[in-house]
């Protein structure tokens, strides 16, 4: 009798998931921080669609909340914090029984502490557990503590095929490696996304088949330091050295599937991000060359012009191989945008420490900039060991001169396109106006042109005419032979 009501309970349990399934819960999942999670952010609501989640923008009528969140800087953090606050204020409100998950960098950090310092969460869930959301919703469901924050070795989730969210459907990121080995002493992604590994070339392709069958037109090769890839069977970077010689003799590096990739696809325009100047190798810049979809634009973090800081930020690289590399990229591809990330007030960094940075940004005057004070992150070796030590208004004040000199030297980049024609992949309306497209140039910038004819998905040559700071204005002159 025992034995039947438990079997009638289960029977009962598994009916009322079934009707979830076919009920089809909403998610409501939102992203912050860097490009890779927006893109598990895709994994996730793959994984959750077989789960029966679609996808909504109203957070009120979700049944599971969801937040991709960053850990870089601090201010990123609160940010995050904020947003929990008004997920509690809604869940009050209007839907006491929605459940809240933290994804990514800040669930990593923090693990079951989260679930402790915001009454809101109900699960933790680190950027390598996300195929355990199933089974973690589970246990939320029993009113149990969910947290997986388990980083793994060889998880690239090249089995997944994402659900392109909010997309327009002519640009897609695909994930090629996870992690990083560089343990640069002021940051904390090797700690939240941990050890390097690369995705099998063969998922990879296989990812970028589905998404030129479904008419996208560009993609970005994502990693936290692209240049690093490779695959040798699968294993960790670090480990290389142990692998068999067969392995090594028929590795593929980040070249080799540049090419590959390049070759197979040459209507579609192939971009990657991050570089990380100490692993970007000649071949590269080579392959970048030889292939007109590759786009003429790297984004090639520096963080300090200072060979000290550098030392101390252990950047595996000087400020003069910075530059022989800068001036490869240019002999090469004479055409090439490169832009940059800094960070100004690094513990110990002097007036004279600042001037090199501001030097070695009027050697290569980028074409655009992230930059950024410092802010200590617990757990990082600088965090660890040295003093944050340069006075807040310091830092203010060398990160307005940065951005001022950045500013100036957008200026003379965005100049040099005055008269000339650039390729430019329609993406969407421009924000100003409706009668303008807005795509981008080979180089990244945003160019903004009148729609006539013309649609999303095509390319076209445009005659740049006019700049302002961030943006080119021109007039299309025909079809780029591309389409
Ligand atoms: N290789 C990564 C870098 C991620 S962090 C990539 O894919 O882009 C992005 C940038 O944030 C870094 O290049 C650095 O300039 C900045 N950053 C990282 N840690 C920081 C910290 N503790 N304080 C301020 N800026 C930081
Ligand atoms: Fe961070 Fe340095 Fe890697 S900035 S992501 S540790 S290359």
């Amino acid at each position: 009798m025992e034995e039947k009501i438990i079997d009638e309970q289960k029977q009962g349990e598994a009916l009322v998931l079934e009707a979830n399934k076919k009920n089809k819960r909403k998610l409501f999942i939102e992203s912050y921080g860097c490009q890779m999670n927006f893109s598990d952010s895709e994994v996730v609501a793959s994984i959750l669609a077989t789960e029966g989640f679609n996808t909504t923008d109203k957070l009120e009528e979700a049944d599971l909340v969801l937040v991709n969140t960053c850990s870089i800087r601090d201010k990123a953090e609160q940010t995050v914090r904020k947003r929990l606050e008004k997920y509690n204020a809604v869940k009050t409100k209007h839907n006491p029984r929605m459940k809240v998950g933290v994804l990514g960098c800040m669930a990593e950090r923090l693990k079951e502490q989260f679930l402790e310092e915001e009454k809101i969460v109900d699960m933790v869930v680190g950027p390598d557990a996300y195929k355990d959301l199933p089974n973690l919703l589970e246990e939320v469901e029993a009113g149990r503590d969910a947290v997986n924050v388990i980083l793994s070795r060889d998880e690239t989730y090249g089995d997944i095929a994402p659900v392109r969210l909010q997309s327009n459907g002519v640009s897609a990121f695909v994930t090629i490696t996870r992690g990083c080995d560089n343990m640069c002493t002021f940051c904390v992604v090797p700690f939240t996304r941990g050890r390097e590994r690369s995705r099998d070339p063969q998922s990879i392709i296989e990812e970028i088949d589905d998404l030129v069958a479904k008419g996208f037109k560009e993609v970005t090769l994502l990693g936290q330091n692209v240049d690093s890839f490779l695959w040798y069977g699968g294993g960790l970077k670090k480990d290389f050295e142990k692998a068999s010689e067969i392995q090594k003799a028929t590795a593929t590096n980040f070249a080799m599937l540049m090419d590959m990739v390049a070759t197979k696809y040459p209507k579609l325009r192939l971009r990657f991000t991050t570089s990380n100047p100490q692993d970007m190798t000649l071949d590269v810049i080579e392959i970048m060359a030889k292939h007109r979809n590759i786009c003429n634009y790297i984004h090639l973090p520096i963080q300090s012009g200072s060979n000290r800081i550098l030392k101390e930020m252990n950047r595996q690289h000087t400020r003069e191989e910075y530059f022989a590399l800068i001036d490869n990229i240019k002999r090469l591809i004479p055409d090439c945008a490169i832009s940059q990330d800094i960070i100004v007030g690094f513990p110990t960094e002097t007036e004279e420490d600042h001037k090199d940075t501001l030097s070695l940004m009027e050697y290569v005057k980028y074409e655009y900039g992230f930059m950024f004070a410092y802010s200590e992150r617990p757990g990082t070796m600088a965090g660890r060991k040295m003093d944050d030590d340069v006075p807040e208004d310091v830092k203010k004040r060398r990160l307005t001169e940065i951005q001022t000199l950045q500013r100036e030297h957008s200026k003379i980049r965005h100049d040099e396109f005055l008269g000339k024609t650039c390729e430019v992949l329609i993406e969407k309306a421009s924000k100003k106006s409706d009668l303008q497209w807005s795509g981008r140039n080979s180089q990244n910038v945003v160019v903004v042109f009148p729609k006539e004819d013309y649609t999303v998905g095509e390319f076209v040559n445009v005659k740049i005419t006019d700049c302002t700071s961030g943006t080119l204005i021109g007039e299309a002159i025909e079809y780029s032979d591309n389409n």
